[in-house]
């Protein structure tokens, strides 16, 4: 009989990743998926360490499962609670000490030893397990499913070596690992069989890439997607998230050469302070980023950026923070995300002694929001009643209606008629949402019942 597994995924599309895989590698022993954690025997949180508040709301969740354990044993029955990812690799065995419920605690590079983690705990076993080399994880777990639609992630490259003072991820990710050009490959080649349109490369790191050949060479990230772009059928790449420092002539090259590459990139800065820079150990200054995409957009005129700010990094001065909305004012952003400084444990900035208040943190990010969202806005205005390419991704609220993406990642709400999900179609903007764009048909496109 099968078995059901319920995994929640928190934090970046790596975790989404990894969640799918999760769910590959406990298929051939008799487990679906779960639509809810009520009925489940197995119950995974697939947590993220990068905030202090995406860290504790896995406690909060937690509380609930604990919840749904006691009600299933009180009616002679169990379910097993795991915590995976970020905060299992930053926590360990304190999470059991907190929530002595869990049966299992394990970190991102130990997913293809799950079933034999699971027959562990089902004999009663309290597991944790860590710190595994990241490139037997991707050895042994068995090949991807498949889309599950029309756009897929593929992980390329796993880790990161850069150390930035504020951030988790070298530690709970490890050291840098690309996985090899030919496994990458052939994972697309089954992706797009089955169905993908789109696919979004994943890497902590992902333009560090440097992937073995089996002519005992290496191809950076330029190289690949070049590569990958020959694939038929394949009709939009992407890859997130990308380190200035790693835009290498390769890659800018292929943002000119390769159609296929989607005119959009997530290239977080963090800060436009070069003191700032310096502190956070981002190892460029402003106007080294300004360089980059001066030449990103001579290679591709249309790209359109988005990224990440941190504000209140540990020291950081009104006149800081001004250099970070005039690079915000310099750059013009198409959407970004924007965090308050969390300082963390076992990273350099936590111990600064220079913390920014609370409120003076809360102040810089309303101001950098309010800029970034008007240019969000202004950026989704400019589409109006231009005829953009759609790649359709699921069914609308309405009846008829379909929702898709733009190549800058905009969702398009259209009524398509005569089209299905994984078309992709040119449509006319005739209206602009605050999140969302709408779109018709053109004269040329249109696909009537009687066509
Ligand atoms: N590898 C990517 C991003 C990883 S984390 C990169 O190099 O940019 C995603 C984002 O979370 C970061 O870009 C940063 O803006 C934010 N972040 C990371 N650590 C943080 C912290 N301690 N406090 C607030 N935001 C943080
Ligand atoms: Fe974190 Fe910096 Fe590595 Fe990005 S590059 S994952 S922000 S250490
Ligand atoms: Fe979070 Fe880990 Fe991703 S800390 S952002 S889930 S790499």
């Amino acid at each position: 009989m099968s078995k059901k597994l319920f995994i929640k995924t928190y934090g970046c599309q790596m975790n989404v990743y990894d969640s799918a895989r999760m769910a590959d590698v406990m298929a051939p022993h008799g487990y679906v998926p779960a639509a809810t954690a009520d009925d489940a025997d197995i119950i995974i949180l697939n947590t993220c360490h990068i905030r202090e508040k995406a860290a504790e709301k896995v406690y909060s969740e937690l509380g609930r499962m604990r919840q749904i354990k006691e009600s299933r044993l009180d009616n002679g029955d169990d379910v097993l609670i795991a915590v995976a990812g970020c905060v299992a690799q930053a926590e360990g065995e304190e999470i059991q000490a907190r929530a002595p419920f869990v049966d299992m605690v394990f970190g991102p590079q130990t997913y293809h030893q799950l079933p034999g983690m699971v027959a562990r705990a089902t004999q009663g076993e309290r597991v944790v397990a860590m710190d595994l080399p990241v490139e037997e994880k991707f050895d042994l777990l068995p090949d991807a499913t498949g889309a599950q639609g029309p756009t897929a992630f593929l992980t390329v490259q796993e880790g990161c070596d850069k150390f930035c003072a504020f951030c988790v991820v070298p530690y709970t990710r490890g050291a840098e690992y690309s996985r090899p050009v030919a496994q990458i490959l052939a994972e697309a080649h089954r992706l797009v069989e089955a169905g993908a349109r789109e696919i979004t490369l994943l890497g902590q790191n992902v333009n560090a890439y440097r992937g073995a050949t089996a002519d005992g060479g290496s191809w950076g990230l330029g190289r690949l997607v070049q590569a990958l772009a020959q694939i038929d059928g394949l009709a939009r790449l992407r890859y997130t998230t990308s380190h200035p420092l790693d835009m290498d002539d390769d890659l800018i090259a292929a943002h000119r050469d390769v159609q296929t590459l989607m005119p959009y990139l997530h290239l977080p800065v963090q800060s436009g302070a070069d003191r700032n820079l310096a502190a956070m150990n981002r190892r460029h200054t402003a106007d080294d980023y300004r360089r980059i995409v001066e030449r990103l957009r001579a290679a591709r005129p249309d790209l359109a950026l988005s990224s990440d700010f941190i504000v209140g990094f540990p020291g950081e001065t009104d006149a800081d923070f001004e250099a970070t909305l005039q690079l915000v004012r310099d750059i013009g952003y198409a959407q970004a995300y924007s965090f308050k400084y969390s300082a963390r444990p076992g990273t350099p900035a936590a111990d600064a002694t220079h913390q920014v208040p609370e409120r003076v943190m809360s102040d810089r990010l309303g101001e950098l929001q309010k800029l970034l969202n008007a240019q969000q806005v202004q950026f989704n205005q400019a589409m109006l009643n231009r005829t953009i390419p759609i790649l359709l991704e699921k069914p609308g609220r309405h009846p008829g209606q379909l929702v898709g993406r733009s190549p800058w990642l905009q969702a398009v709400h259209v009524h398509a008629a005569g089209y299905g999900i994984g078309d992709i179609v040119d449509v006319q903007i005739d209206g602009v949402q605050p999140n969302s764009l709408s779109a018709s048909l053109t004269a040329d496109d249109r696909r009537d019942a009687a066509a």
